[in-house]
């Protein structure tokens, strides 16, 4: 299976002065806790490092440290995530027909999470790694912040990631994307939007997405309870 990791954002959210993938989390840039997992998960077999051009270098030290035993191909992203995750797929062997995305941001995640929606996507043209929400969630006008529905919360889930996807279906979707002016956070919603189908993964708790501060303590405190960082 085919991997590509959108490594190719700023962090802006996080506050810091660079690529929060580039911070410490125990001792290790956040990325490499990302590349650990996709060196371990058995399924993966090529993988696809996208960013931007001033990271390289910090990237390529990761890689080495990780002694990777698989290929890591370095890719220049774009301005926004779905520019990037379109670069991946424009740089993926021709032969590649199936393709896994992962942010590098969710670096708790497992390397049997990996191996089960490699798994699954042999059986589907697309599908979303995802959990149940437990928070009650209000639809609410941006402008007068009236709430305007509570959507029955056994119907929602937090989409994650790793997504998995036909290469050529997801391509194709990304070019209507582009055509019409589609602005999305994650490739699932751009399938969803040409009408195809994604299927749900039961994904995991921990695999959260290191956006702010706080959730990289978080993430400190789970690698510490799996006994990483001595
Ligand atoms: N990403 C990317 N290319 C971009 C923007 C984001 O490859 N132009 C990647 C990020 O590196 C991250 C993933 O997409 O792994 C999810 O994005 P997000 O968590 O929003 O990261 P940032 O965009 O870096 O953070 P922020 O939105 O706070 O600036
Ligand atoms: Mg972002």
């Amino acid at each position: 299976m085919y991997l590509l990791i959108p490594a190719a954002g700023s962090g802006r959210r996080m506050g810091s002065d660079r690529n929060k993938l580039l911070l410490p989390l125990l001792e290790k840039p956040l990325l490499a806790w990302t590349l650990s997992a996709a060196k371990a998960a058995r399924s993966l077999r090529w993988i696809g490092l996208i960013g931007q051009p001033e990271d390289f270098q910090d990237f390529k030290e990761i890689v080495v440290s990780l002694s990777m035993t698989k290929m890591v191909h370095f890719i220049q992203g774009g301005a926004t995530r779905q520019e990037s995750v379109f670069r991946g797929l424009q740089a993926l062997p021709a032969v590649a027909q199936r393709v896994l995305i992962h942010d590098g941001a969710r670096c708790l995640v497992t390397p049997e999470l990996f191996d089960r929606c490699a798994g699954e996507l042999l059986h589907c043209p697309g599908l979303v790694a995802a959990i149940p929400v437990k928070d009650t969630i209000k639809m609410v006008e941006p402008s007068s912040y009236q709430v305007r529905g509570t959507p029955d919360r056994r119907q929602l889930w937090a989409a994650q990631t790793p997504q998995g996807f036909e290469v050529e279906r997801l391509t194709r979707c990304h070019q209507e994307g582009l055509r019409q002016g589609w602005e999305v956070t994650d490739d699932a919603t751009l399938f969803e939007q040409c009408g195809l189908p994604v299927k749900i993964v039961e994904g995991e708790e921990t695999n959260l997405k290191v956006t702010t501060p706080v959730d990289l303590a978080i993430a400190e405190f789970i690698l510490r309870q799996r006994g990483e960082g001595g």
